[in-house]
């Protein structure tokens, strides 16, 4: 169902990989709500991914870049704004990779050289886009930036390694500029902090399948899928939250809020064999 929530209003929507992505489901979110973008990802990811597909689906044109360049960024503000015919209303920074995950280094052998990158293409991406954006004075006024972050900035996750450090660097720029983009421009600046989901990048965590399982069962109302992660994505694009600005706003059915929860306890009873009855 369409609310013209978007209507009017033009963006920029990086990472966008395959249609299991969050940016791919956004994508087409977006274009169903009246809005036109154009999206962005390296030239890797559109010769391994389907960018070319949601590109005609969407009516949009694709902008190569790889985020941790600020000359790649700068082309892709210049170049949608030239496409769009003027600034934006809303930017997703919807991007994260760990080589030291891919490959399989623990968080206590870490490879030095890979956690720069990690921290460069997960979390200074964002700050190079927030920064490339004001100097170019890309965002009309009101205009709203997400990023997607996940709990593990806030509590540590078995496996989920520098992505940690990534995620609580990347939030804390987005209330660091949230806070001069909000005063000098009326821009909101949030992070969306996500149930795990099966995408690429998710994946690619150590044990996701049995995460997914035990977030599904801690959370009152079960994990948050890459649909609704879209939705939530929409309307903070929206004039709805205009007064929502330098927050991490959890998207997870309540799991950042529970200590244990009934489901995960009988799951918890029956691997010590006890009875799952003893719970009020
Ligand atoms: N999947 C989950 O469980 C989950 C949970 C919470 C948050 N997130 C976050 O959501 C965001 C999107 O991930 P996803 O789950 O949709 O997976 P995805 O693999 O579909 O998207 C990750 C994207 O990052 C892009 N990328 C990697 N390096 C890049 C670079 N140098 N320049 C530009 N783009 C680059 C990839 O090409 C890909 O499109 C990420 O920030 C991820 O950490 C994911």
């Amino acid at each position: 169902m369409s609310y013209n929530l978007l209507k009017g209003k033009k963006g920029i929507i990086f990472g966008a990989l395959d249609n299991k992505s969050i940016a791919w489901k956004v994508a087409e979110k977006a274009h169903a709500e009246g809005a036109v973008f154009t999206l962005s990802n390296t030239p890797t990811a559109q010769r391994f991914g389907m960018l070319s597909e949601l590109a005609e689906k969407t009516n949009s044109e694709i902008i190569l870049a790889d985020a941790t360049s600020v000359a790649d960024l700068t082309n892709v503000f210049n170049k949608s704004m030239e496409i769009l015919g003027g600034k934006v209303d809303f930017v997703l920074h919807s991007i994260g990779m760990s080589l030291n995950v891919r490959k399989k280094r623990v968080y206590n052998d870490l490879d030095y050289n890979f956690l720069n990158k990690t921290l460069d293409i997960s979390a200074v991406s964002f700050h190079k886009m927030l920064q490339v954006a004001f100097k170019l004075n890309a965002i009309n006024d009101w205009g709203s930036v997400v990023a997607l972050s996940y709990i593990a900035a806030q509590r540590t996750h078995y496996g989920y390694n520098d992505m940690a450090d990534a995620k609580a660097l990347l939030e804390s720029i987005a209330r660091s500029f949230g806070y001069i983009y909000g005063r000098e421009r009326k821009i909101r600046v949030n992070t969306i902090s996500q149930s795990p989901t099966r995408t690429t990048a998710g994946s690619g965590v150590k044990g996701v399948e049995g995460l997914i399982d035990f977030t599904d069962r801690m959370s009152p109302l079960g994990n948050a899928d890459a649909d609704e992660c879209a939705d939530y994505c929409l309307v903070l694009f929206s004039d709805l939250t205009k007064k929502v600005t330098m927050q991490n706003l959890y998207h997870d059915g309540g799991f950042s809020n529970m200590g244990m929860s009934q489901r995960a306890m009988t799951m918890y009873n029956k691997s010590l064999d006890l009875p799952d009855d003893i719970i009020p």
